[in-house]
């Protein structure tokens, strides 16, 4: 779609960027709405983030995403962050304000959980304790998301153990505990649990494969993995096979996309099946 002068513009940061869906998001939902703006890929090393940021404002941009390696770096360049994005340690998404300021957040907490809403709209806090493999980037924002829907208990599970008791110590409130298991206890940590999510890179394509017996978990048990490509891991095949209620890791990175485009674009945009087909479509045979 052509854009004016007045075009509203906004983009993403990473080194490299290249590799980024978040054009292909945004432009849909620009082409979908008829709006007026662009969203460009902002190539910025690590040395110029600060430079980069601090322009946004003079260049009229109404904010930026962020990607690797900027979303630690960029907490201490902003002027407000959101609570989310200070108790995670990363940031995604910034709003240049009215007065030229930078809002910083993180909307992969939003993400995940918009997407548990839309693909297990069943689900309750109250389910039992949650079961989390992983302790990197995106088991933070999971975690923070089941922390905020009130869930009491999370058994982190974790090949490193001093990843799973740092993230603990930064995450755990007096309402939800969450207790680190050994690697190799993956297995047996499933029982009695309301939802198990896979956060490892185990499963993705061009990775190992995520080896894990679900004869412990509940039939009745949300099974999500934030891993999108592909799209039904062996985890949800697995899942799936046995009854459970399967959620893919697809839907988080399109609502994460969300706050952003409203908040840049002016219009509340939405996930729908198309949008899932087209971003499927730029997703075939990468990581
Ligand atoms: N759907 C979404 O919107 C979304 C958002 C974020 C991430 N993701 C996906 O989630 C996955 C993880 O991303 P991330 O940013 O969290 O990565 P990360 O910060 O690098 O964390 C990777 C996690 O996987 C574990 N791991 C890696 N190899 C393993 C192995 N061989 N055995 C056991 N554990 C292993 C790591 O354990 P150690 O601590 O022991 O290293 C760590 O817990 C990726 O597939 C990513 O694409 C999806």
């Amino acid at each position: 779609m052509p854009i004016t002068g007045a075009a509203r513009i906004a983009g993403i940061m990473g080194w490299p960027v290249s590799h980024s869906r978040s054009p292909a998001l945004h432009g849909f939902w620009l082409a979908e709405y008829g709006i007026d703006g662009a969203y460009v890929p902002l190539a910025v090393p690590p040395d110029r983030l600060e430079q980069a940021l601090r322009a946004l404002p003079a260049l009229g941009f109404r904010g930026c995403n962020l990607t690797i390696p900027h979303k630690q770096a960029a907490l201490k360049i902003m002027d407000r962050v959101d609570p989310f994005a200070r108790s995670i340690g990363a940031m995604n998404t910034v709003v240049v304000t009215p007065d030229g300021e930078l809002e910083g957040s993180n909307t992969d907490v939003f993400g995940f959980r918009e997407n548990l809403r839309e693909q297990a709209p069943a689900w309750r806090a109250s389910a039992g304790p949650a079961v989390v493999l992983g302790a990197g980037g995106g088991a933070r924002a999971v975690i923070a998301a089941l922390i905020a829907a009130g869930v009491g208990e999370i058994r982190l599970v974790n090949r490193s153990p001093d990843h799973a008791e740092a993230l603990a110590g930064d995450l755990a409130t007096p309402e939800t505990r969450i207790t680190v298991h050994p690697w190799q206890q993956r297995a047996e940590v499933l029982a009695g649990g309301g939802i198990l999510v896979n956060t490892t890179s185990l499963g993705m394509d061009k990775e190992p494969p995520l080896d894990l017996d679900l004869r412990a978990l509940p039939e009745s048990a949300v099974v999500v993995d934030i891993v999108y490509v592909p799209l039904e891991t062996g985890l949800l095949a697995a899942a799936r096979r046995r009854g459970n209620p399967c959620v893919d890791g697809l839907g988080m990175l399109l609502h994460q996309g969300r706050p952003g485009f409203a908040a840049w674009f002016g219009v509340a945009p939405e996930v729908t099946p198309a949008l899932r087909q087209a971003m499927l479509a730029t997703l075939a045979g990468s990581r």
